[in-house]
């Protein structure tokens, strides 16, 4: 990618300045980086750490979750809250062992398909694990489009939604890239997210992107995204 690319402004400023050493980051085990980023849906890094090393600790492989009551995982789950997250853990589990042999999908399209795995996160571990090409949009990343593109309808509206899809998607490093480039990018939209474009004071001041981002060009930051209409 073009080093003044949108990829390659975010992959440069990911190796210098993004998180190299959670305890999910290193592996390519499918398994391990689904249990992080379902854990990661709807609960900040720091809380999940414990969480996820209790859980891999005690579940290390499909087979092991898959193998326990429904119960036992959510005794572990305890404090974490979202246990709907817990149930669908244990559901796809004995799915993957069931339907597919214990041998986890490898595509994020299958993925997909798993109770827990929306489009987002399906792309996020395929991203990790296999190094597909496919853009995560979570709420961060919403965030980081809503104000880089100036974009002024709610994300969550469907409309928006599908047009912050189809940005994600045409800003993902080039076709040819590897697994190395796939997983740069993708932490570093997560990063970016949490590190510098913050929904409250974001740090415009360290952003890759900030020349041609709308909304800190025009002191719009505040403003974007814009909240839900009532
Ligand atoms: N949030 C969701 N997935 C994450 C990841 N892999 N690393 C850091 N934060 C995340």
């Amino acid at each position: 990618d073009a080093p003044d690319s949108f990829a390659g402004r975010l992959i440069r400023w990911q190796l210098e300045c993004g998180r190299h050493s959670l305890p999910w980051q290193g592996t390519r085990d499918p398994y391990a980086i689904w249990v992080s980023e379902v854990m990661l849906q709807q609960t900040q890094v720091s809380s999940v750490i414990p969480y996820y090393q209790r859980f891999m600790a005690s579940f290390p492989d499909v087979a092991s979750l898959a193998g326990v009551p429904v119960g036992d995982v959510l005794t572990l789950w305890s404090g974490l809250g979202y246990y709907s997250r817990a149930r669908n853990l244990h559901r796809a589990a004995c799915v993957i062992m069931e339907q597919y042999s214990g041998v986890f999908p490898q595509d994020a399209a299958t993925l997909q398909r798993l109770p827990g795995i929306g489009r987002s996160t399906a792309a996020a571990i395929a991203a990790f694990a296999f190094g597909e090409r496919g853009t995560i949009l979570d709420g961060n990343v919403k965030r980081i489009l809503a104000r880089y593109f100036g974009i002024s309808g709610y994300p969550g509206e469907k409309s928006v939604e599908e047009r912050l899809w189809q940005l994600a998607e045409s800003l993902l490093p080039a076709e040819e890239s590897n697994h190395q480039i796939v997983v740069s990018y993708t932490q570093a939209l997560m990063d970016l997210g949490a590190l510098v474009c913050a929904r409250s004071r974001p740090r415009c001041q360290y952003c890759p992107l900030q020349a041609d981002c709308i909304a800190c060009q025009n002191d719009l930051t505040a403003d974007l995204p814009v909240p839900k209409p009532r």
